[in-house]
């Protein structure tokens, strides 16, 4: 632990002289101020751990600092100095939030047990700050005080401080990215890169290259020299997300990677060292992919010496409102409109609603309910027609039926054919925000092919 250092406070050089004394040997740092004003004038330039202050001083005496620092929301500890005849005023000043007061003649233990105990409180103070920060303002961006989020905190910290592999497994939107951003930034690594690649979203041939890299002439196409996103992670963090629709071959050169620490750029046989923390990330289960063969089973185990699991929204309900309420009120400021609450029923809804799209679906909602609203209080004309068509409880036919009768929805005076056709566009749509345009999983929502969604987007879009 550094040096910790105490300000002394006193109009008295010799008692100044004492104190310096006393606490040198106890292993302090002494700074020293001839009255309050001076002293404020020291904690301008100096970091300071703890104050003692004498009460009675010329210009500005014990209480007027302790007030001003108070004022100015300083909580640093401060420990009063008294006289027998004035301890009194001493224990008055308590109420301006004194940590202690020490009575003169000194004794050494006495002055030493009072720092020590003003020096602790203020940790445990400065860490519960911390802590309620965290779950107030959204620790690295979270929102969310129930149990199962304070675990996944946790977590977060305790595998932070290591080189541990991480394997984040959730539905999709519960916020696999945002705890693997929060990793890296409470990581000592938190000064190199992030860097994100996900493993779905680009063929197999070029993943390859993207992680790795190549040297000139490679191969075809290749005149320049490339550094791959894992030399680009150097020091830092990579982000491998859906780790499961990685090709299966380049799985086992992945593996190859984390094991020996080191690569080869394709088409090179220089082998350059990595110091990189992999982070990987699934939406699907791991063991179950195993079992298709979607991922191997030494990569898995490679991956997943630290498994953190995020639970989906709904096994989280009290969850669902500050969220809800954070994001409206992000959006509302976002789009200059005032944020004027929820109705009743809209709460009901929101709780009842089992949100396949978890996060990232109620942001969505939440954002579209803040247009729609134009800045009056959210109503559940606001909210889309899945959702109220689960808070109604109603059965997925009658739910269709009863969006084909809403004139709001489909247009009047249509034939069956195209009433089912614009329904069946916007539940693409929807599925489409839901998911942030992933064809694979808004297919899977819809549960269709992934190929008869392509060809549905073609002939509606
Ligand atoms: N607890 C939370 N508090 C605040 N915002 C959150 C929380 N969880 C998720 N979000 C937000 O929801 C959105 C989706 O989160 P994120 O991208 O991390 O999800 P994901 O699990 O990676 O989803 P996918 O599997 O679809 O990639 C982001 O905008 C993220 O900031
Ligand atoms: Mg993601």
């Amino acid at each position: 632990m550094p040096q910790q250092s105490i300000l002394v406070v006193d109009d008295e050089a010799k008692m100044r002289r004492l104190l310096e004394i006393m606490l040198t040997q106890m292993g302090y740092e002494v700074l020293q101020a001839e009255n309050g004003r001076v002293a404020l004038d020291v904690l301008v330039r100096h970091e300071v751990d703890l104050i003692i202050t004498d009460l009675r001083m010329p210009e500005l005496d014990g209480i007027g600092l302790l007030k001003q620092l108070r004022e100015q929301n300083n909580d640093l500890p401060v420990i009063l100095v008294t006289a027998y005849g004035t301890v009194n005023s001493a224990v008055d000043a308590m109420k301006y939030g004194a940590s202690d007061y020490i009575v003169r003649p000194f004794e050494l233990d006495a002055v030493e047990a009072a720092v020590q105990r003003a020096l602790k409180l203020a940790k445990v103070q400065r860490e519960n700050r911390y802590l309620r920060q965290k779950v107030e303002q959204g620790w690295h961006g979270f929102i969310g005080k129930s149990p199962a989020m304070q675990a996944i905190y946790t977590q977060i910290e305790q595998v932070s401080a290591t080189k541990t592999s991480v394997l984040i497994q959730g539905e999709t939107g519960t916020g696999k990215e945002l705890v693997a951003r929060a990793i890296h930034q409470s990581s000592p690594r938190a000064e190199a890169l992030f860097v994100s690649i996900n493993c779905a979203a680009i063929p197999a041939d070029i993943l390859e290259s993207e992680l790795f890299g190549y040297s000139k002439g490679a191969f075809t196409g290749a005149n320049k020299e490339r550094v791959g996103k894992f030399e680009l992670a150097e020091g830092g963090t990579l982000f491998l997300d859906e780790i499961t629709e990685m090709d299966f071959n380049l799985q086992a050169k992945l593996l190859r990677v984390l094991q020996e620490r080191s690569l080869e750029r394709l088409g090179s046989n220089r082998t350059i060292n990595l110091d990189v923390r992999v982070i990987a990330a699934c939406n699907r289960n791991p063991r179950q992919a195993i079992v298709e063969q979607k991922l191997r089973e030494d990569l898995f185990y490679r991956l997943n010496v630290f498994p953190i699991i995020l639970p989906p929204l709904r096994e989280r309900k009290e969850d669902i409102l500050p969220l809800a309420n954070f994001f409206l009120a992000q959006h509302a400021r976002e789009f200059a409109y005032p944020f004027n609450g929820l109705e009743d029923e809209v709460t009901e809804c929101l709780l009842a609603y089992p949100w396949p799209g978890n996060v990232r679906e109620l942001e969505n909602m939440m954002e579209r309910a803040i247009v729609l609203s134009g800045g009056k209080k959210i109503s559940i004309t606001h909210l889309s027609s899945d959702i109220l068509g689960a808070y109604q409880h109603k059965p997925a036919v009658t739910e269709l039926s009863s969006t084909l009768s809403s004139a709001e929805v489909v247009p009047n005076n249509t034939g069956l054919t195209e009433q089912v056709e614009h329904l069946e566009k916007q539940l693409i749509e929807d599925a489409l925000v839901k998911t942030n345009d992933n064809k694979a999983k808004a297919a899977q929502l819809l549960d269709i092919s992934e190929r008869s969604l392509w060809y549905k987007i073609k002939k509606y879009f």
